[in-house]
């Protein structure tokens, strides 16, 4: 029996298959620490064979895990063995966290959360836009489209190298997604007021291809979510090209918050010195 005068504590997760590249023990870590809570964020290795299992005993509690994160490849899987998957998560068809609450594991999706949040604090006003282009179409494209399409952007063109996946996407999510083959880059770029490569182009060792961002609306933003290096080579050639550029750490930083406030309670601030942290550790 639980001795009433016993402080809870609560446990969190991030689980993911590799997870050991994954920064979110130290964001996590952080604001515990930050905070003065007296609970643990802690990564576990699982592979996509023994996921159901822990899905199944988080579920028990058996565990003594009260939620955390999931990522790649579980995302998909978190979302179809949760209880009770929010609206956010259920269009994805992907979730990154869960949590316990009255018995049932509920999942959500805040990766587009992060997505926005980061424009809000370092481009603001940028959703007075009324035209992105979204390069990738990928599940983080998914999440990206989802958010920008929610904050009132009338017309979304995404581009990806095989056009009938960012069709999907033009279907999934209606009127305002528009799909296009890589070839149309240079015309969709015309009048568009933000920019976002989702895909790892110029990463793998390949120069970056070039891209001609001069047609895009004047005051547009360009940014990226791959955070290694924070100035990627695309950000690179934008600023290069006079455009302002934010880099993808603060998607991050930000799409961590609504885990931390569900089970730990507190809302965390994303800080210079957590940003600082994970610079370091790059
Ligand atoms: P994630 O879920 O992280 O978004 P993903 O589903 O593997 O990852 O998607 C990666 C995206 O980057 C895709 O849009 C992919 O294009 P395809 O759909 O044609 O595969 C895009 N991508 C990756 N490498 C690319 C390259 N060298 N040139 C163009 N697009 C690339």
């Amino acid at each position: 029996m639980r001795d009433s005068r016993e402080t809870f504590v609560n446990h969190a997760f991030v689980t993911g298959f590799p997870v050991r590249h994954s920064r979110s023990p130290l964001i996590h870590g952080y604001w515990l620490k930050e905070l003065g809570i007296a609970g643990s964020y802690r990564a576990y290795e699982i592979s996509p064979e023994g996921f159901p299992e822990f899905m199944r005993q988080l579920k028990s509690g058996a565990s003594g895990l009260c939620g955390g994160n999931v990522t790649i490849p579980h995302k998909e899987a978190a979302f179809r063995l949760s209880d009770r998957p929010d609206e956010l998560s259920a269009e994805l068809g992907a979730a990154n966290t869960l949590w316990l609450e009255g018995g049932e594991l509920c999942a959500t999706n805040t990766d587009g959360r992060g997505f926005v949040a980061n424009l809000d604090e370092r481009a603001k006003g940028w959703d007075r836009i009324s035209t992105a282009v979204v390069l990738g179409a990928g599940g983080a494209s998914r999440a990206v489209i989802q958010a920008v399409r929610d904050r009132g952007v009338k017309a979304i063109h995404v581009v990806n190298r095989t056009p009938e996946r960012a069709q999907e996407l033009a279907d999934r999510f209606g009127a305002a997604v528009h799909a296009h083959p890589l070839g149309a880059l240079p015309e969709v770029m015309s009048g568009a007021g933000l920019f976002v490569n989702t895909t790892s182009l110029g990463m793998d060792g390949e120069p970056a291809p070039e891209i001609d961002f001069s047609m895009m609306d004047e005051g547009a933003v360009v940014t990226d979510i791959v955070y290694v290096p924070l100035k990627t080579p695309l950000l690179r050639q934008a600023e290069d090209q006079g455009f302002a550029i934010v880099d993808g750490l603060g998607m991050l930083l930000h799409q961590a918050v609504p885990g931390f406030e569900k089970w730990f309670g507190r809302r965390p601030v994303v800080d210079e010195t957590l940003r600082q942290i994970i610079i370091h550790d790059m």
